[in-house]
């Protein structure tokens, strides 16, 4: 997956639930280390609680990255890209997997299960986690992202 031993922060809704305990076995597989934030069972949660628990942990940096699963994945990046210290990406693909780490510097993914096959979450999860950001040009974007949330003077 990476050869960097990564701690990473997983939630989900229940529509993510059985892809997270895939993506989750897969990285402790990988020899990364897991926490998870829920859900745990096929009960109806509200999808923002869960991202909220994973956006603390990458803000506050008890993780290196954070993994949102729901139906779409929509729902959780929306949530996630509401938090100021956080650049959710939303991947279907390991295109978009690989360029929302090179240019976005994203330090949390949102995927899909309703979108995307179970395999294609995996390969997914593996480039996010071994792409390295850019940086360069890149930088000044971020920038003006963080300026945006930051409060009017
Ligand atoms: C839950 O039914 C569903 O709305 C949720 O998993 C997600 O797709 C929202 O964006």
């Amino acid at each position: 997956m990476t050869s960097r031993s990564l701690i990473l922060a997983l939630g989900a809704d229940h529509g993510g639930v059985a892809l997270k305990t895939r993506l989750a076995a897969a990285l402790v597989e990988a020899g990364h280390e897991v926490q998870d934030y829920g859900t745990d069972g096929p009960a109806s949660v509200d999808y923002p609680d869960y991202a909220q628990a994973v956006c603390a942990a990458v803000a506050e940096n008890r993780a290196d990255f954070g993994i949102l699963v729901c139906g779409t994945g929509i729902g959780m990046s929306i949530a996630a890209n509401r938090h100021p210290a956080i650049r959710c990406g939303l991947a279907h693909d390991v295109t978009t997997a690989r360029l929302t780490r090179a240019h976005n510097n994203a330090n949390v993914l949102a995927l899909g299960a309703r979108i995307i096959g179970e395999e294609v979450a995996l390969d997914i999860l593996r480039a996010f986690l071994a792409t390295p950001f850019e940086g360069g040009r890149h930088e000044r974007r971020l920038a003006k992202l963080t300026r945006i949330t930051e409060p009017a003077p």
